[in-house]
């Protein structure tokens, strides 16, 4: 009888992760990158792509005419990208890159959207941050979206079960990186598990 609630609850448990890695996190992912205003014929940044889970909503907002560069510092990870890319016939260029040193010029970019590694920079998330600051134009789109998570869910089972395997989670948003006096939208998005910063970066100065 223990083994049957046992097989029980991890047949449960396999079906609530399932759902989420393939309906829910994919659906959330597409809300938030279409609440960022891309247009057609955009040129974005997928920045740390890793698997490439954003790439196909940024397709889909900027196209047609768009152009989306997936980056990340992984050979696996870009390797990973690459396939996805190449099965779905995406518009995408994937390349090996450090999010500490980007591959780009100045202002390359009309958007740089960013999910999930800002919190491992530690102490050089600033030089990160700087880094997008320079490849993104006047008046472009950044968006920022990692561990956060809200002060309610904190206390919850659900919540000290995730801390436990990531204590990321208890990381607080990370404002002090959105460049002083410009205004961005902050909210706490995935079940209040994540942030995410949104703003538009100001104009150079001459
Ligand atoms: C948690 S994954 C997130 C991947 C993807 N953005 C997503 O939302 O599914 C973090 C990614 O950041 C990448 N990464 C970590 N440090 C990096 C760096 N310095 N430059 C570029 N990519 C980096 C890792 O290789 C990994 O693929």
């Amino acid at each position: 009888m223990g083994i049957c609630r046992e097989t029980l609850r991890y047949n449960f448990q396999f079906v609530i992760l399932t759902l989420a890695v393939r309906i829910w996190i994919p659906s959330e992912r597409r809300r938030i990158i279409d609440a960022l205003g891309l247009k057609p014929g955009d040129r974005v940044l997928d920045h740390c792509s890793g698997l490439g889970g954003n790439l196909r909503p940024i397709c889909d907002a900027v196209s047609p005419g768009g152009h989306v560069t997936a980056m990340d510092l992984s050979p696996e990870m870009v390797r990973a990208a690459t396939r996805l890319v190449r099965r779905r016939r995406l518009p995408v260029t994937v390349e090996q890159g450090d999010a500490l040193q980007l591959p780009y010029p100045d202002a390359s970019f009309d958007a740089v959207v960013h999910t999930g590694a800002i919190n491992q920079f530690g102490d050089r998330r600033q030089q990160a941050m700087d880094e997008i600051l320079r490849v993104t134009r006047d008046n472009g789109v950044i968006a920022i979206m990692d561990e956060s998570m809200a002060p309610e869910r904190v206390e919850t089972r659900f919540g000290k079960f995730l801390i436990k395997q990531n204590p990321m989670f208890l990381d607080p948003i990370p404002t002090e990186l959105v460049p002083p006096g410009v205004e961005a939208k902050v909210e706490r998005v995935m079940a209040g598990l994540f942030f995410n910063i949104v703003f538009r970066r100001p104009a150079r100065t001459a």
